[in-house]
C-alpha cells in the first residue's frame, strides 16, 4: 500500500471536515481570523491606489485556499453589501508576492462597481472563486495584435506584463481606446513596457478629445498599421467594441479571441415578449426577446446561478429544451434541442422551455 504523507494544514482541515460542515467551521474561524477557512479562497483588500478618473486598483490578500492565476484569466469576487453577497467577475494582474491587483471602474447604478471604486476600505475581506478563463499567454507563434476599450485593458495589461517577463518573444502592438484621457489606466506602465520592448508598440485612441477624435474599431485602417494576415488578436472591452472587433477580423487574421464584459445593444428586430417556461418549477415567465434571459429571469424576482455575467466561466448554463435563442455576442440564433445556453449571453428569440 502506498504511503500518502500529509501536511499538518491539510491533516487537520481533513480532520476539521469530518466533524463539522465547512460552512459552520468558516462561520467561527473567520470570527478568529477573517480569513481563516475550511476550504473557501477568501482575499483581504490590503491597499487602494488611484488608477483613473473613475477608477481604482485594489491589492487583494488571498488566503491560502488560493491556487493562483494565469495573466489574462478572470475570478468571481464575492462582495457583501447591505448582507447579500453579490458576485462579480475581475480580471486582476497576478503580482510576484501572489498579491492580486484588481483594477474596477465605477459604473454609473453599478452596487458593486460603486462600492469596490468609492467604499471599499483596506482590511475589507472578499470570497474569491479559483480563476478561470481562456485567453492566456498565447504559446510561441503569430504576433499579436491587441486590441482593448475601456476595462478591456485589464486582461491585455496582464498579459503584456507576462510576455514583458519573458523578454517580449513576439511583436504586440497595442490599441487601447477610450473617450478621454483621464478615463486611460497604465498609461505610464505601458509606455515604460514600450520604451523596454521594442518589439511593443502602444497607441492610445481617444474618441472624444483632441482636434480630430480617433477613430473606433470599426473605422481605423488596421491594415496600414499591421499585416493582418500574419496577427494572432486579443479583444476586450464592451459588447459592442467586441462585435465591431469581431465582423471586422474574425476569418481575416491568423486568429481571434475575444471577450466582452457587456453584451451589445438591442438589435431592432429583436423587441417584444416571449414565454419562457422552467421546467423544472413549472413556471412560465415573460421575458423580453433581446434582453438576456439571466437579467430578464432576474427582474422576475428569480435567482438563477451565475458568476461572471460574460459567458466565461459557465455557472449560469442549462439546458434548453425547446425554442431558439440568440447569442448576445456573436447574433447567432441556436434551436438545438438539450443544447446547453449560458443564460448571461444567451437571449430568448422564441418561446422557450429551460431545464430550470
Ligand atoms: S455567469 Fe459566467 S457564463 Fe454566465
Amino acid at each position: 500500500m502506498n504511503a500518502v504523507s500529509l501536511s499538518k494544514p491539510a491533516l487537520s482541515a481533513r480532520l476539521a471536515r469530518r466533524v463539522v460542515s465547512p460552512a459552520l467551521f468558516d462561520f467561527w474561524a473567520t470570527r478568529l481570523n477573517p480569513l481563516w477557512t475550511l476550504e473557501q479562497p477568501l482575499a483581504r483588500l490590503v491597499e487602494r491606489q488611484p488608477a483613473s478618473r473613475d477608477a481604482v486598483t485594489l491589492i487583494l490578500a488571498p488566503n491560502r485556499h488560493w491556487r493562483g492565476m494565469q495573466a489574462g484569466q478572470h475570478v468571481n469576487l464575492g462582495v457583501e453589501i447591505a448582507g447579500r453577497r453579490l458576485i462579480r467577475s475581475y480580471s486582476p494582474t497576478p503580482l510576484d508576492d501572489g498579491r492580486l491587483a484588481i483594477t474596477v471602474k465605477a459604473i454609473e447604478g453599478g452596487l458593486v462597481s460603486g462600492h469596490l471604486a468609492r467604499q471599499a476600505q483596506p482590511g475589507e475581506v472578499f470570497a474569491l472563486d479559483q480563476a478561470f478563463g481562456e485567453m492566456g499567454v498565447p504559446k510561441a507563434g503569430n504576433d499579436l495584435l491587441l486590441l482593448a476599450a475601456g476595462s478591456g485593458i485589464t486582461p491585455l495589461r496582464a498579459l503584456l506584463r507576462a510576455l514583458a517577463a519573458q523578454g517580449m518573444p513576439v511583436a504586440v502592438d497595442l490599441l487601447y481606446w477610450a473617450r478621454r484621457r483621464d478615463e486611460l489606466c497604465f498609461v505610464e506602465e505601458l509606455q515604460a513596457l514600450a520604451a523596454m520592448h521594442p518589439r511593443l508598440r502602444v497607441r492610445l485612441l481617444l474618441t472624444r478629445e483632441g482636434d480630430v477624435p480617433a477613430p473606433r474599431i470599426g473605422e481605423l485602417p488596421l491594415d496600414q498599421i499591421v499585416d493582418l494576415s500574419q496577427r494572432h488578436v486579443l479583444a476586450c472591452g464592451p459588447g459592442g467594441f467586441v462585435h465591431s472587433a469581431r465582423t471586422r477580423l474574425e476569418g481575416r487574421v491568423a486568429q481571434f479571441q475575444a471577450e466582452a464584459f457587456s453584451v451589445p445593444a438591442l438589435a431592432d428586430d429583436e423587441e417584444g415578449m416571449v414565454e419562457v417556461e422552467l421546467a423544472r418549477s413549472g413556471r412560465r415567465v415573460q421575458l423580453a426577446r433581446g434582453q438576456s434571459l439571466l437579467q430578464g429571469l432576474e427582474a422576475q424576482g428569480l435567482r438563477p446561478k451565475h458568476g461572471c455575467r460574460m459567458g466565461i466561466c459557465n455557472s449560469c448554463a442549462c439546458a434548453r429544451q425547446s425554442g431558439t435563442t440568440r447569442h448576445l455576442l456573436t447574433g447567432e440564433h441556436s434551436s438545438e434541442p438539450s443544447a446547453q445556453v449560458r443564460l448571461c449571453i444567451s437571449a430568448p428569440s422564441t418561446d422557450l422551455i429551460l431545464d430550470l
